[in-house]
């Protein structure tokens, strides 16, 4: 079975605290928007996908506890509380097109005179649930799109090596993943050879999470550090790199996780073709540019120490931006639900 990063059954939110994985296996309870808020500041669910199913779900969980006579203060405490949850953390975008949707939803329904204050309710936590199905079935078509592109970009029929950063399964989407599920989908089809996982320092996402979901779905893969890139490419015919993304602004730049750029870079070098896997949720059309998608920078410790062992030299400053952000003019295509597109056609397939 595929590991589970979030259990939700109507009241009742649990996501399996990343923070501790791979060594242990534990489920935190989020009862409400305040432990939704807590949960994806400290990253214990992380991944731009599960960000905002978390978020929005803990906003559900908490709205179903309350009892509303006046639409109008569900409303206005729906707005403020969306809000509140999209500062959690900056560079993911999908938190954010969710909030504006359901801020949306809450407006027209509110303004409904048909709908009553228990539909309005009802309703919108409806809407809210609905976000786990989509987003495991838009992550099969992007497996999907992403392993035919790959394929078909291929001389003859062999198998592939793909490289892939960070994590994007089953822990960082509701469920199969984004560029991994690309990855899943070529294993399915018998067309995988092998994937590399990069370490991903400083917070070892790769490490931790993406090498953890590989072995427990018996992918065939390997870790590497991050700095053995452009060995790996030069030594192992790599057949496309294939990344998730964080936000994608409308010219096609992506930011995703540090360390994505210069995976980029490299496989151009060896041309060999880069892929960022990401559903529709993770573009941002009211970006022109990469330019202004804020990166979020954080604490120095995750890069003295790892656990409680200082392993950088104390006295030393440090500079810890959590995302790059990757230039269209190095990505091939960007794999979403709805086909494959350069990043110049976005523009023509993505509502403003
Ligand atoms: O800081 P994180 O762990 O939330 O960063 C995660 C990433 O950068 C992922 O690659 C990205 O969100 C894509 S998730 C499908």
């Amino acid at each position: 079975m595929s590991l589970e990063s979030i259990k939700y059954k109507r009241g009742a939110l649990e996501i399996l605290d990343q923070l501790l994985l791979p060594i242990q296996t534990r489920y935190v309870k989020v009862q409400g928007v305040e432990d939704g808020w807590k949960v994806i500041n400290r990253m214990q669910v992380r991944g731009a996908p599960a960000i905002a199913i978390v978020g929005c779900l803990s906003l559900a969980v908490e709205l179903l506890k309350n009892e509303y006579t006046d639409k109008k203060d569900m409303r206005q405490e729906i707005e403020g509380k969306l809000n509140y949850l999209v500062s959690a953390r900056p560079t993911a975008v999908n938190i954010k097109l969710a909030a504006d949707e359901l801020i949306n939803l809450a407006n027209n329904l509110c303004a409904d005179e048909n709908v009553t204050a228990n539909d309005f309710k009802e309703m919108f936590i409806k809407n809210i649930e609905n976000m786990l199905i989509k987003d495991i079935e838009d992550n099969k078509e992007i497996g999907k799109y992403g392993c035919e592109a790959i394929l078909n970009g291929l001389e003859g029929d062999g198998l592939v090596r793909i490289l892939t950063h960070c994590n994007t399964g089953s822990l960082a989407t509701a469920g199969y993943g984004t560029a991994l599920g690309v990855i899943r989908a070529l294993h399915t089809n018998k067309r995988l050879e092998h994937v590399y996982c990069t370490e991903t320092r400083p917070y070892n996402q790769g490490a931790r999470l993406t090498a953890y979901e590989l072995v427990h779905e018996k992918i065939p893969g390997t870790l590497i550090v991050d700095s053995m890139v452009s060995a790996l490419m030069h030594a192992r015919n790599i057949s496309a790199v294939v990344v998730g993304a964080d936000r994608v602004a409308a010219n096609g730049d992506t930011a995703n996780k540090i360390g994505t750029y210069q995976i980029a870079i490299v496989a151009k070098h060896h041309n060999v073709p880069f892929y960022v896997a990401a559903p529709l949720t993770s573009i941002d059309m009211s970006l022109t540019s990469g330019d202004r998608i804020k990166i979020e920078e954080r604490p120095d410790r995750e890069m003295t120490h790892i656990g409680e062992h200082r392993i950088a030299a104390p006295g030393i400053s440090c500079w810890n931006p959590a995302f790059d952000v990757t230039p269209a003019s190095l990505i091939t295509g960007i794999i979403t639900e709805k086909g494959v597109f350069r990043p110049d056609k976005l523009k023509e397939i993505v509502p403003h």
